[in-house]
């Protein structure tokens, strides 16, 4: 066991140092293959018995038990297996097609919301704010367009209850609880107050989902299927229709869209707070961004996604905030489907392999200075975009994020429609933090300390608690 002060993530990159790209070890009696490297992620879930999900139904059941849930425990797309991941995220993939999801036609949702993000904003008359709120209802009114087929204003106090329970579920996930950040501790009947006060939230969340199923349900018209839920409950009529049984169901509708609300949305809003941050901490690099956005732009008109292209400087700033930061520092566990092999070792059946996508960033073998926020290493000598192979912020192989090209155009969109209106500066007297909140993902700290000595006791304190926490040398 070990003490040494660092987060998981950057703990088990030192390890690989020593045991090399691959390693495992046992937690209790359960298995973890550790992955340090882009090459061995992509071996890893290419192959068709390293893409299932750990069954954590155990704890599940027992903590739902009483809740009223119909005495089955539905999956959804992130957390099945098997034929039902299959079924479901094939399923996903071509309604999110079918609706332009992550296509052109998308667009004009996404700048509706970044232009009302703007509206907000500017509302603070140049006063400090905290931009958390304002961009989680931003970014959760794309996945409402998508799932619900409309948007919510601000004030809306059904959107307002929504939020609120889910801002409550991302501030447990990003609080660095240890049940969030190695979801296997779940199989061990150790329920923290955190965990419970979770699926609480997530019931609620899931009867306002349930409502709302239930209402397009009351609406629904065959011959216009105006968002995702209009085209699920269609296909389970048609199956239904045809006598066939399918993985396509209510209840995994309903488990889908809280995913998706919790997959999609912390991570886009925490990316665009995070860059926010970076471009506070380096006006040169802003100013370069807002120099091309204004070249390429100009004033007289917002920026739109044909503008990418032209645009390799704002899209390389991206890029470096999702390599520097690494939104998911170590993915989301999959486990071994069979008894199978793996860079030539062997991974047996119920192993849990985690990817360190925070370790695989931050390589000094491939990343010069991996530590310095730099964003011209995605651009080649002639200034033009490049990508090297051991950039994953969306994981790769057969279950690589199902939202990266939603999020890929929610990221460009929010991020040039901010810095074309406004330059962001940290209030006077106040220290920039840069210590991530690791849960779920990598957050950025809540607070802009008021004072350098406030702001250094804060730092020094966590400090020594971080070193009390981790469990000592045996
Ligand atoms: C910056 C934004 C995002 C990042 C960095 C990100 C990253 C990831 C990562 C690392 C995974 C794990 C893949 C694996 O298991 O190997 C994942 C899965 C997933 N993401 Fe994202 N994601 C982002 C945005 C989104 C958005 C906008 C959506 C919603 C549409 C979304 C939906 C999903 C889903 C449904 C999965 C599970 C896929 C499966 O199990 O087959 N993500 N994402």
């Amino acid at each position: 066991m070990y003490r040494s002060g660092l987060p998981p993530h950057q703990f088990m990159a030192k390890l690989s140092k020593y045991y090399g790209d691959v390693y495992c070890f046992y937690l209790g009696s359960q298995l973890l293959v550790i992955l340090n490297s882009a090459q061995s992620v992509r071996e890893a879930f290419q192959n068709q018995y390293l893409i299932d999900r750990p069954a954590f139904k155990l704890r599940t059941k027992n903590l739902e038990k009483g809740e009223g849930t119909h005495g089955r425990t539905e999956h959804g797309v992130v957390w099945s297996s098997g034929d039902p991941w299959r079924d479901q995220r094939r399923f996903t993939l071509s309604t999110f097609r079918s609706l332009g999801v992550g296509k052109r036609s998308f667009e004009e949702q996404i700048s509706v919301e970044a232009r009302a993000l703007c509206e907000e904003i500017s509302a603070f008359k140049g006063e400090s704010f905290n931009p958390r709120k304002l961009l989680a209802n931003a970014v959760s009114n794309i996945i409402c367009a998508v799932i619900f087929g409309k948007r919510f204003e601000y004030s809306d106090t059904t959107f307002h209850e929504l939020l609120v329970l889910l801002d409550r579920t991302l501030e447990i996930a990003g609080s660095g609880s240890a049940e969030v950040l190695i979801p296997i501790l779940r199989y061990f009947n150790l329920a923290s107050a955190t965990e419970k006060e979770i699926y609480s939230i997530s019931h609620q969340l899931k009867k306002y989902i349930r409502h709302m199923i239930d209402n397009h349900q009351d609406q629904f018209d065959p011959t216009d299927l105006r968002d995702y839920i209009d085209v699920y409950l269609n296909e389970i009529k048609q199956t239904e229709a045809n006598g066939l049984s399918s993985h396509i169901t209510v209840n995994n509708l309903q488990a889908t869209i809280l995913q998706i609300f919790a997959a999609g949305s912390e991570t886009t809003n925490t990316t665009i707070r995070w860059a926010l941050l970076y471009m506070i901490a380096h006006p040169d690099i802003q100013r370069k961004v807002q120099h091309e956005i204004d070249n390429v732009v100009g004033r007289n008109r917002l920026p739109k996604l044909c503008d990418k292209e032209h645009m390799p400087y704002t899209e390389a700033t991206l890029m470096e905030v999702q390599r520097i930061v690494s939104i998911v520092p170590v993915g989301v566990p999959h486990c071994a489907a069979e008894d199978t092999t793996l860079h030539g070792y062997n991974i047996p059946k119920n192993g849990i392999i985690i990817s360190n996508i925070w370790a695989i960033h931050h390589d000094p073998l491939v990343w010069d200075a991996p530590d310095i926020f730099r964003p011209e290493r995605f651009l080649d000598g002639d200034g033009l975009g490049s990508q090297p192979d051991e950039y994953i912020p969306f994981s790769a192989g057969r279950r690589v994020c199902l939202g990266e090209n939603l999020a890929k155009m929610e990221l460009f969109l929010f991020f040039s429609h901010l810095l074309h209106r406004f330059t962001f500066k940290k209030p006077q007297d106040s220290m920039l933090c840069f210590d991530g909140i690791i849960g779920a993902t990598n957050a950025p700290p809540q607070l802009l300390y008021r004072s350098y000595f406030a702001g250094l006791i804060i730092k020094l304190l966590k400090n020594i608690i971080m070193q009390l926490l981790y469990i000592p040398n045996a």
